[in-house]
């Protein structure tokens, strides 16, 4: 739970935090509606949701973009970086998602910075599974998990997040060349030795999954979905369900375009370096002549509900299952608190019916990823 003295500093802070939110989001449903976005809550401080064992904000966030340029937004200095992660805090956010690969070791530094003054109120997540040179972050592009990889990068991680200890720890990415069974004996030492408290795997399928559970139970599986892409309902869900395990859903808001700025006329840089969707066959300008069909209903939705499109789309994350928890990513304080907004908005059956009716017949055209990408999350 966030303490009296956190709850305090909001209260009193309301009103910087209600300024701060009335940024774009606010302005959309009040251009769109005419009335008041839920956003505008200055008490808002997100439930709390269980992730296996661990004790979660119902909303993370994530810092990918606090370490590398992501989504045509300037990755943020340090210094703004870490003011976002104690925003995040001070609004009741205790789930802080980050990896080695993000900038390489930038957005771990970020969160090791931004959160050592409460260190032991939060979660930290990160993930291993890319061969990266620790000391000079150079990257060969292929996944490493053999054990004395993992070992040397936790170690590398305890220093760049400031902690004796990783809260969960995910592998990246399933690596063909080495057992499953092998990297959760690997996690296993680690735990013993106290390094690592909790594991989990990233984008991985179910045989992997099972497979890994056997050995050192998982905590949470991390993979994309969104009202973008719903590819895990049938498989790794269920199975999370099935075994006790916690779902975590990056790219919640399928990388801004569920937020209400993206729409069939939008352009991306070409060089992923400055923009990932320039190269993301779902958001070239004729995919999204077919794709930009969700984003409207999204948009109709999200007037209807008094809210907005970014607020609805992970409030409908949360309502698939009381174990997920979507860590949406962002650079800015406005849209932070905005997401955060996303707690109060519930559905009623007959809400989510009509909804379902509509978004079922919605075909979503192009690959999620570019297929070089995409290859590493073929893991069965
Ligand atoms: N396991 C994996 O393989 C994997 C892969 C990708 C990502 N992740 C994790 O998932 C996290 C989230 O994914 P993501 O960042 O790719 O995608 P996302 O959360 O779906 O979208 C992020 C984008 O949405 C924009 N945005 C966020 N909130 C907004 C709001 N309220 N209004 C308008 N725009 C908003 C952000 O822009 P601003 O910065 O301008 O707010 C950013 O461009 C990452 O940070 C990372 O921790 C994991």
């Amino acid at each position: 739970m966030i303490n009296q003295s956190k709850r305090h500093l909001l209260k009193t802070g309301g009103l910087t935090a209600l300024a701060m939110g009335l940024g774009g989001s606010a302005m959309f449903v009040a251009a769109k509606t005419g009335k008041q976005p839920i956003s505008a809550s200055p008490d808002k401080i997100p439930d709390q949701r269980k992730l296996g064992n661990l004790t979660v904000s119902s909303l993370g966030l994530g810092c990918q973009g606090l370490g590398q340029n992501m989504y045509g937004v300037p990755q943020p200095s340090r210094q703004q970086a870490v003011r976002l992660v104690h925003q995040a805090f001070d609004h009741g956010v205790t789930f802080f998602d980050t990896a080695e690969a993000y900038g390489p070791f930038e957005s771990e530094r970020v969160v090791g910075e931004g959160v050592k003054s409460f260190r032991d109120q939060i979660i930290i997540a990160t993930k291993f599974g890319w061969d990266i040179d620790q000391q000079t972050g150079q990257r060969t592009g292929k996944l490493n998990s053999r054990p004395e990889h993992i070992k040397n990068v936790v170690d590398a991680m305890l220093q760049r997040l400031q902690t004796d200890r990783i809260d969960l720890l995910y592998q990246h990415r399933v690596d063909p060349n080495v057992p499953i069974e092998e990297v959760a004996g690997t996690i296993q030492d680690l735990m013993k030795q106290g390094k690592v408290l909790n594991w989990g795997l990233s984008e991985a399928g179910e045989k992997t999954i099972r497979q890994a559970h056997a050995v050192q139970p998982l905590t949470a599986v991390q993979s994309e979905y969104s009202l973008f892409f719903r590819g895990r309902e049938k498989d790794v869900i269920p199975l999370c369900e099935e075994l006790g395990i916690g779902f975590v859903p990056w790219s919640p808001l399928a990388m801004g375009a569920l937020a209400g700025y993206v729409d069939e006329n939008s352009r991306f840089a070409a060089d992923p370096r400055q923009d990932l969707r320039g190269i993301i066959p779902r958001f070239t300008p004729e995919a999204m002549q077919q794709n930009v069909k969700l984003i409207r209903l999204v948009e109709k939705w999200a007037k209807r509900k008094l809210c907005t499109p970014a607020q609805f789309s992970l409030a409908w994350l949360m309502e698939q299952k009381a174990f997920i928890v979507p860590i949406p990513g962002t650079t800015k304080a406005r849209h932070l608190l905005d997401n955060l907004g996303a707690d109060d908005v519930k559905f009623s059956a007959e809400e989510l019916r009509q909804f379902h009716q509509e978004l079922d017949v919605i075909d979503i055209v192009g690959l999620r990823l570019p297929e070089a990408i995409l290859n590493f999350s073929e893991a069965k």
